[in-house]
């Protein structure tokens, strides 16, 4: 289905959409397979929402791909995550190009393993220039761990004497975060149902407006994605004022 069946308003896009793409592990296990299967197939649900964000317009899509706490996974799982995640970068690299995605990670990147970090930094590298859209993976992410690193930069500086306390502003936390070159997400979608934010971007989905779907990862792809856009589209943010 093309997206252009769909009535978006383009004024009033999000340009910054988060995703927690949970729900890997249950599409698995409800077709008897290993919780591998449900993670290569949930690559499929990220090639698609990629090239749909593109395609309306998002300028920024963050994918939670791996939180601080997932490393305490079965290392066999934490492996095959990993090999994924190589391979992934490795394949879509063309596509990337063509498209003009620039790819960007935040998160403990240094934690990943040297092989993945290689790809990853050189997808990095040979997509930085490109306009089109910013396609942000959450690596190694914690937002407790992105927030204690703020306020140890933040610490540094007043102890060097190149900033007083009182310079201490909302502006300069965020621009000591992994996001500082980026705005806030508008739209934070959860998949699998679950009502949890899992330590991802707690400071920066302040205003976000949030969709949980019941939906497992693997199963999320243009058509419920394009809905919630649309939703969203219908949807008053009121950022603490009154209502229209
Ligand atoms: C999300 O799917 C992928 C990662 C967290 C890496 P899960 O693996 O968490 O799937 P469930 O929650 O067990 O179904
Ligand atoms: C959140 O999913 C992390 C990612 C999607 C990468 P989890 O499956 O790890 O979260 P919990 O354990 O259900 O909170
Ligand atoms: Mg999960």
């Amino acid at each position: 289905m093309n997206s252009s069946n769909f009535s978006l308003t383009p004024e009033s896009l999000p340009k910054h959409v988060a995703i927690i793409m949970d729900g890997n592990g249950r599409w698995a296990k409800k077709r008897a397979l290993n919780r591998i299967r449900g993670h290569r197939e949930g690559t499929e649900s990220v090639r698609d929402i990629v090239q749909v964000s593109r395609e309306v317009g998002v300028k920024v899509l963050t994918l939670y791909a791996f939180s601080t706490e997932n490393w305490k996974r079965p290392s066999m799982e934490v492996a095959a995550l990993m090999k994924l995640l190589k391979n992934f970068l490795k394949s879509e690299l063309s596509e990337m190009m063509e498209n003009s995605i620039c790819l960007n990670a935040i998160g403990d990147i240094k934690k990943l393993p040297y092989d993945v970090l290689d790809v990853l930094s050189e997808v990095m590298d040979a997509t930085r220039q490109n306009q089109g859209m910013i396609l942000n993976l959450a690596l190694s992410y914690g937002s407790r761990h992105e927030l204690v690193r703020a306020a140890r930069r933040i610490a540094n500086q007043v102890k060097e004497g190149q900033l007083e306390p009182d310079e201490i502003t909302e502006e300069l936390l965020s621009s000591n975060l992994y996001t500082h070159n980026m705005p806030d997400p508008d739209v934070l979608i959860r998949t699998s149902g679950e009502m949890r934010v899992s330590n991802f971007l707690l400071w920066q989905i302040a205003y976000s407006e949030i969709f949980v779907t019941k939906t497992l990862w693997p199963d999320f792809r243009r058509e419920e994605f394009i809905q919630i856009l649309s939703d969203y589209q219908k949807r008053e943010r009121r950022f603490g004022l009154t209502g229209a």
